[in-house]
């Protein structure tokens, strides 16, 4: 692999991706690994990312320089750019020009800018700056603040620039590390969809052997892309459980037992839990409450049916879609695979102890998104929007009923129809509705008066869910919406908008 070294910046994980746009496989370690520890892994390349510090911080971290002497390519960015500047024998100033944003670079020559504009943007953001190369190093590029903001050794294959080629405001970027990855430290771009899924395929195999295994589908992206590849590798000895709590949309369930079994073979067990919810969360109208609710009885019908199974043959793996950001973000670790699978299901007893397959732990999800396609599963599964596990329980406000759950469920199909047939999915992260069950207002439809609830249509755009905008939909599209859901759908007389962002708002109501 190509190690991204993490300076504690948030960009590694950035970085990382970069390199795999490349086809280059690349993983994120922390800047702390011993370089012993990081040759034992036969890097292809090593990459220093930026960081927050200054070289001259008292906590800065170093760079070890007998990284440099073990012939392995390296790159550095930003931080890592000066980090490995001043390890080499450069020199490094605070010279009190900072840069910080669009900046425009001029260009001298060098592999890595070969073919590029002589001047053009790269964003910046540094303190401090590199002032005189190591010995042996060509400089590259120069900026207003950075008179050394590029430089290279083609016979040590060492690099580096002080501007950040991972951030889409650098527009030639990718091509920098393109340039880095396939001429400096000569990989061969390998990192395909094709060759993620033989490679997966091929652990799964190794891990389970002639064992079973069943997987617990949502109808979300990460679940069905796993259980598809878990398929792939060991066919009929996987099945899946699919939860039926009553509270999806429309043709949900349908597109999980047709779609999904039409396009991967998987064998599939639905367990019809409606009633069963509705009766748990019977008179609840607290939100936590039924949250925790729900999340429960989750747990308890999923548990039944894995035990079920159990009983019925040896089913000892469970196959979970954790992503690499999960596992970069929790620490990176490299994983006993045997842990208690309560720890990951969230309840799951002592008693019913599994080992864990997870085919997507060092996979992106732009990446997951296209092993999904290569392994066939339709768009919509695949471009999935985000949907909460609590599903519609927690955007009907108010006590969760059947005829409530039928009401927004009805209106919620026709905004979600609406939304498609405008081309607007890809600019939307998510657009939930939301029924305001306890609330009635006075219309009038025909010659008479109603009496009857709000929906709220709540678009919203977003990177990561963490931070939102809400969406400035197209006023004709917001009136298609609003006619048709208060045209059919009986109990709702108003559609109302809203706009919060996030924060204050969440992008759910509960
Ligand atoms: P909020 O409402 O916190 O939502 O702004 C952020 C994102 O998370 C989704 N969401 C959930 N997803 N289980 C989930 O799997 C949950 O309990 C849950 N609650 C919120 C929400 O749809 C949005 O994408």
């Amino acid at each position: 692999p190509v190690l991204v070294l993490d300076y504690g910046a948030q960009y590694a994980q950035l970085i990382a991706r970069r390199v795999r746009e490349a086809q280059v496989y690349s993983e994120v370690v922390p800047h702390t690994t011993a370089v012993a520890d990081l040759l034992e892994r036969e890097p292809a390349a090593i990459i220093l990312s930026g960081g927050p510090s200054s070289v001259y911080a008292e906590d800065a971290p170093k760079v070890d320089a007998a990284l440099f002497e073990a012939g392995v390519p390296v790159f550095g960015i930003c931080y890592g750019f000066q980090a490995m500047a001043q390890a080499l024998g450069g020199t490094v100033e605070h010279t009190g020009t900072r840069e910080f944003g669009r900046t425009e670079l001029g260009v001298n020559g060098g592999v890595l800018h070969e073919e590029l504009p002589a001047r053009h943007p790269v964003w910046m953001s540094h303190g401090d700056c590199v002032t005189k190369a190591p010995e042996g190093f060509q400089v590259t590029a120069g900026s207003q603040g950075a008179p050394v903001a590029g430089f290279e050794d083609l016979g040590r294959k060492l690099a580096g620039v002080q501007y950040h080629p991972e951030v889409a405001h650098s527009p030639h970027g990718q091509e920098v590390l393109r340039r880095f990855l396939h001429e400096v430290a000569g990989i061969r771009p390998q990192w395909t969809t094709a060759s993620i899924v033989d490679d997966q395929v091929a652990r799964i195999r190794a891990q389970v052997g002639d064992g079973h295994a069943i997987c617990g589908l949502s109808g979300g992206v990460d679940s069905a892309v796993a259980a598809a590849l878990v398929q792939r590798a060991i066919g009929e000895r996987l099945t899946c459980v699919f939860v039926d709590h009553g509270l999806l949309r429309a043709g949900e369930r349908a597109q999980v037992e047709r779609d999904f079994v039409a396009a991967t073979g998987v064998k599939l067990v639905t367990v019809d839990a409606r009633q069963r919810f509705l009766e748990a969360l019977a008179g609840v109208v607290d939100p936590e409450q039924k949250r925790k609710i729900i999340g429960r009885e989750f747990i308890r019908v999923f548990e039944r049916a894995a035990r079920d199974l159990k009983a019925k043959g040896d089913v000892e793996f469970l196959v979970q879609g954790t992503l690499y950001p999960d596992v970069v973000e929790s620490g990176g670790g490299t994983g006993a695979s045997n842990i208690k699978s309560h720890h990951n299901v969230g309840g799951l007893p002592d008693d019913l102890r599994f080992t864990l397959v997870e085919p997507l732990r060092s996979l992106f999800k732009d990446e997951v998104r296209r092993v999904g396609l290569e392994l066939g599963l339709p768009e919509t599964i695949v471009h999935r929007q985000p949907f909460p596990g609590p599903g519609l329980g927690i955007r009907v406000i108010g006590e969760v009923t059947a005829d409530r759950l039928e009401t927004l469920r009805a209106a919620d199909a026709i905004a979600r129809e609406e939304l498609t047939a405008a081309g607007l999915d890809s600019e939307i992260w998510q657009c939930p509705v939301v029924l305001l069950a306890d609330v009635r207002s006075v219309g009038v439809q025909g010659d008479g008066r109603t009496y009857g609830h709000p929906v709220v249509l709540r678009p919203v755009s977003s990177e990561d869910a963490m931070t939102a905008d809400w969406t400035r939909l197209p006023y004709d599209v917001l009136e298609r919406i609003s006619t048709r859901i208060t045209n059919e759908v009986a109990e709702v007389n108003r559609v109302v908008l809203d706009v919060t962002s996030k924060p204050p708002g969440t992008i759910e109501w509960e």
